[in-house]
Parts: C-alpha cells; structure tokens; sequence
C-alpha cells in the first residue's frame, strides 16, 4: 500500500460539536509532517461542523465532506433538508451516500441514483457506500446484492471520475467484526470488477481499527479506509493511518 494514495476518510456520523474542533489540531499537524507518505485525509462531520472544519483545514490538505443530502437541485420549500448545493457553498468537498444507516431507514438505490446525480452536478465527489446485510451474507447473496447496488446506484452515470466506492458489509459496522481476508479480497475484486471505470478506488469499511489495520493494509487492492467509530479520536486515527504505512 504505498505507491498510490490511500483514502483515510472519517465518518463522524451523528457525533461532535465545537468543542471536539481542537483535537483536530493533531491531525493538521501529522497531516504536514508525513509528506513521505501517499494519503488523503477526509473528513466527514454532521452539516453543522461542515463550515468550521473547512475553515480549520484551509491551510492543509486535508478535506471535507458532508455525509447525506437531499436529492433536489432546486432551492425549495423542505423543512429541515440540506441540498448539495448547500454543502458545497460551506465548503463540502465530498459526500458519503447511501450509507447502510441510510438504507436502513428506507434510502432505495433509485434514491441514493437521484443524490448520486445532483451532487455530482454541484461539484461534489460521491463516496458511494455499499455492501451486504448479515442475513444476505448467510444466504450467499452477497456478490448479487453488490452487483445490483452498483448497476442500479450508478445508472445513467457516464463519468466516474468523481466516484468513490467503499464496500462496507452491514454487519461489520460498529460491531468489531471484520470479514475474513480472502472473502473481503474477492469482494473487492469483484467489486473492482463490475464497475467500468477501471481507476475508481473501492475503500473498505466497518470495524477499522488499529489491531485489525495490520491485516487489512496487506490486501494491497484496498484503496483506504472509510472509518467511523476510531475516526473520532485524532490519536486512533493518526495511528491507524500510521500503521497502514508501517
Ligand atoms: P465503524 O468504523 O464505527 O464500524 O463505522 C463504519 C462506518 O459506518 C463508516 O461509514
């Protein structure tokens, strides 16, 4: 995992306020200090830090995404929805869509297609999550669910130069389970395989931490990390973005 750059992209979900801020300042400084090292750092807190971390990273390389949107391009009348134009204006750079906490919730692949399709119009890049829920995985449908999350999240996309992918399997999320290396190889492949855009980066995530990170970065066709839980600690994520590359 070195001679290309490894997404380390953190996914604060529904946590933080203005006082976490400062222990950011660690990151910013090992962000600098690693220059040998190929990797990008995004940060993706809820919409009401989107601002103050875009401010906070100005002076390093280090980004900021949002982590859902409303698909609508239009400025209309819907009470408490952000669209991507939105988040782009405060300094969004990315976004996280589809994510299982999402589908979860009733978020269809025909939805997260619309979001997909607006974001990139307002100059977004899509981490576009997908991934296989416990009782699909048992019932051996994981390769088919994956395969239809791609063709039908990504329908009508010509370009996808702006697309990330990160396969995060329902179950591993916040659970500390991660799959077994060969099957997370596979997937991956797999994964890598059914998109036609043959450079788009495929992240893992669910469960990163800084034990099981030694046996992830050895499957050398990983390109980062979208880490949830150990991403709120500057010092856990400095370390596991450390590990990667030692
Ligand atoms: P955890 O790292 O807490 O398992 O969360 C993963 C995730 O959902 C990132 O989007």
């Amino acid at each position: 995992m070195t001679n290309k750059y490894i997404y380390f992209i953190a996914n604060w979900k529904m946590f933080g306020g203005l006082k976490t801020l400062n222990s950011l300042n660690k990151v910013i400084s090992f962000s600098k200090n690693y220059g040998k090292y190929k990797f990008k750092i995004i940060y993706c807190p809820p919409t009401t830090l989107i601002h103050n971390l875009s401010q906070k990273f100005k002076q390093s390389s280090i980004e900021v995404g949002a982590q859902n949107c409303n698909e609508n391009l239009e400025y209309t009348s819907l009470t408490g929805q952000i669209n991507s134009k939105m988040l782009r204006d405060v300094g969004a750079k990315y976004i996280i869509l589809g994510h299982s906490e999402n589908r979860l919730n009733g978020e269809s692949n025909k939805l997260i297609n619309k979001k997909i399709k607006s974001s990139l119009k307002s100059g977004l890049r899509v981490i576009v999550c997908i991934g296989e829920t416990l009782s699909e995985k048992r019932k051996n449908k994981t390769k088919r669910v994956l395969s239809n999350q791609i063709k039908s999240c990504l329908k009508g996309i010509k370009n996808l130069s702006n697309i990330v992918i990160a396969y995060e399997p329902v179950w591993a999320i916040g659970t500390g389970l991660i799959p077994k290396m060969d099957n997370l190889t596979k997937n991956i492949f797999f994964i890598k395989n059914s998109i036609k855009n043959k450079s788009t980066k495929v992240l893992y995530g669910g469960s990163v931490n800084i034990k099981n990170i030694k046996d992830l970065k050895k499957i050398k066709i990983i390109d980062g990390f979208l880490i949830g839980g150990e991403s709120r600690n500057s010092k856990k994520f400095i370390d596991i973005i450390k590990k990667t590359f030692n």
